[in-house]
């Protein structure tokens, strides 16, 4: 996007800075937003391949199955890329690597929780959406990732599981732009390296937070327990359930379910 061609539509929130981000395209900074997603989606035409779009505050974020993502004001980040071209693996996964990656460069070591979760220590502490604008080609990826949100703040919001942030984990406060600047190099060397649905799946099975746990999925239709055994090369999650049958997901709810000694037993 060239500063000639961005339209911004309507809004009482004002863009406070302009850069530059993924792939040269548009950095846009809003002071607050409703939703970066939403922003994403509705000026998706007027948007380059690449264009990043950053709240320091959202006032409507939401996740998965439009439930509420709540961030205090400059406490986390939250931002959505523009993808114009798809990569060839499931996007919110690769994603969900390169911020595993980055985490690793400020000495957090995450988990990958399927489909979305980024997990550190057991608890959740970044939410990936990608979304497509409808009857378009190409997705806004969503990005929320506590930075330094403090045990106080998250246990002010109502949570659907236990949550942590950079600060709580290694009692250091940062840099949101600095973090920022990590996420995006690492979100373009993870788009330029894993080319093929293969490789995401190796590099998927080095971080699997469910990696042989007992899980129960709950999808909009039914529940199903079972051993979780990773994921295909489409991104799906591969459950053998407990009669031995292996079944495929494409979205749901996972949670582990801890087994006494006498029930891992009986297991066939
Ligand atoms: C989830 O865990 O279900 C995904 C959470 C995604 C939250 C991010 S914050 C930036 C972007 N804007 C939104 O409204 N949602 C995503």
């Amino acid at each position: 996007m060239n500063s000639d061609s961005l339209e911004i539509q309507p809004t009482d929130r004002p863009l406070i800075e302009k850069g530059k981000g993924l792939w040269n395209a548009d950095l846009l900074i809003f002071s607050s937003l409703d939703s970066t997603n939403r922003w994403g989606i509705e000026n998706f035409d007027s948007c380059q391949h690449g264009a990043v779009i950053w709240a320091m505050e959202q006032t409507a974020g939401y996740g998965r199955y439009k439930r509420r993502w709540v961030t205090h004001e400059k406490k986390g980040l939250t931002f959505s890329i523009v993808l114009k071209q798809m990569p060839e693996i499931p996007v919110t996964m690769m994603v969900g690597l390169a911020v595993q990656s980055a985490l690793s460069e400020f000495a957090l070591n995450a988990l990958l929780k399927w489909p979305n979760d980024v997990m550190l220590n057991g608890k959740k502490i970044a939410g990936i959406l990608a979304e497509t604008p409808a009857g378009k080609k190409g997705a806004t990826v969503g990005i929320g990732l506590n930075v330094n949100t403090s045990s106080d703040e998250l246990n002010s919001i109502k949570l659907l599981q236990p949550a942590t942030s950079m600060l709580i984990e290694s009692q250091k406060t940062y840099d949101l732009c600095v973090v920022l600047g990590v996420l995006l190099q690492k979100i373009n060397n993870v788009w330029e390296e894993i080319k093929n649905p293969e490789s995401l799946v190796l590099q998927w099975q080095k971080y699997d937070f469910l990696a042989d746990k007992n899980i129960v999925i709950r999808t909009e239709t039914e529940k199903i327990s079972g051993t979780y055994r990773g994921i295909d090369t489409t991104g799906k999650l591969i459950l053998e359930e407990n009669g031995g049958q292996i079944c495929y997901l494409y979205s749901g709810d996972v949670a582990i379910v801890e087994l006494s000694e006498g029930e891992k037993n009986i297991k066939p």
